[in-house]
């Protein structure tokens, strides 16, 4: 079930484990990464359902790693919001069991996320991923459905800072398509092309939506995404998983 958040300017919508096919892909890809738990920041993270949901797949897929994440976004309410970690009972519906067991009832028809996958998730100040600054190294960065919020060279200067603390992989939906794999591959990025399709056609509800349909003075592109197909440079424009070294085989 999607969310629908809204804090001024900033539209939060998210949802757990959104995009299936690229969840599966990208743990599979931090599995092989080995077995030292990775330092993983989330940018745009919204309302927490995105970093709750990588927190919940790693307890299951590593239980005794206690393995976690930091987290962030641009809105503090937002930010408050991924905090408290109360949702809709409704978000729940369609997970597997190994990922419902996870939420506790919070009263109201709402859940909350048990505090064991809580404490996972540091949330650190709410920050602008355009300016973002930091002294750790991040195995695994996820950018998704956000760069739609700034211009084509708020996206070139993201990417270059992003490519300075991000020493693996990262999980990112470009947009400014006429930019993108220049952004990308001149920091040094080549895509991961494992269930690309199925990866492009995972974000059902951005693959729903009419063309064009943007807002003024809030996004500078569309969500709209088309069909999947094979245009020039798609790896790079319909691709999410991009990599600094080979963790795309084995
Ligand atoms: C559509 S939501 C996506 C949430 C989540 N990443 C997902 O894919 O479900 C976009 C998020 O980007 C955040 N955002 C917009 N501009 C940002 C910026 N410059 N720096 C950090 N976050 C930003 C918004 O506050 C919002 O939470």
């Amino acid at each position: 079930m999607m969310i629908r958040a809204y804090s001024g300017p900033h539209i939060g919508s998210t949802e757990f484990f959104r995009n299936r096919a690229l969840l599966q892909t990208v743990h599979d890809c931090i599995d092989r990464l080995g077995p030292t738990p990775p330092r993983v920041l989330i940018h745009a993270a919204s309302i927490g359902a995105e970093a709750y949901s990588y927190v919940i797949e790693r307890a299951n897929r590593r239980p005794e790693a206690a393995e976690g994440c930091d987290a962030t976004d641009i809105s503090p309410d937002f930010h408050k919001a991924a905090g408290q970690a109360v949702y809709p009972v409704a978000v729940c519906r369609g997970m597997r069991s190994e990922e419902a067991r996870y939420f506790e009832p919070a009263g109201k028809g709402q859940v909350r996320v048990a505090e064991a996958i809580r404490r996972r998730v540091r949330l650190l100040p709410p920050a602008s991923y355009v300016e973002f600054e930091t002294a750790e190294r991040y195995d695994v960065v996820f950018l998704l459905n956000s760069l739609l919020y700034v211009d084509a060279a708020a996206q070139r200067r993201t990417l270059d800072r992003v490519a300075r603390y991000n020493t693996r992989l990262l999980i990112t939906t470009g947009f400014h398509p006429e930019t993108i794999k220049t952004d990308l591959s001149e920091n040094g990025y080549r895509p991961i092309t494992t269930n690309l399709e199925a990866i492009h056609e995972g974000w059902t509800e951005r693959r729903a939506l009419r063309p064009g349909v943007t807002k003024p003075g809030v996004t500078c592109c569309s969500p709209y995404l088309p069909p999947f197909s094979p245009i020039a440079d798609h790896e790079f424009k319909f691709g999410a998983i991009f990599s600094k070294d080979d963790c795309s085989t084995g």
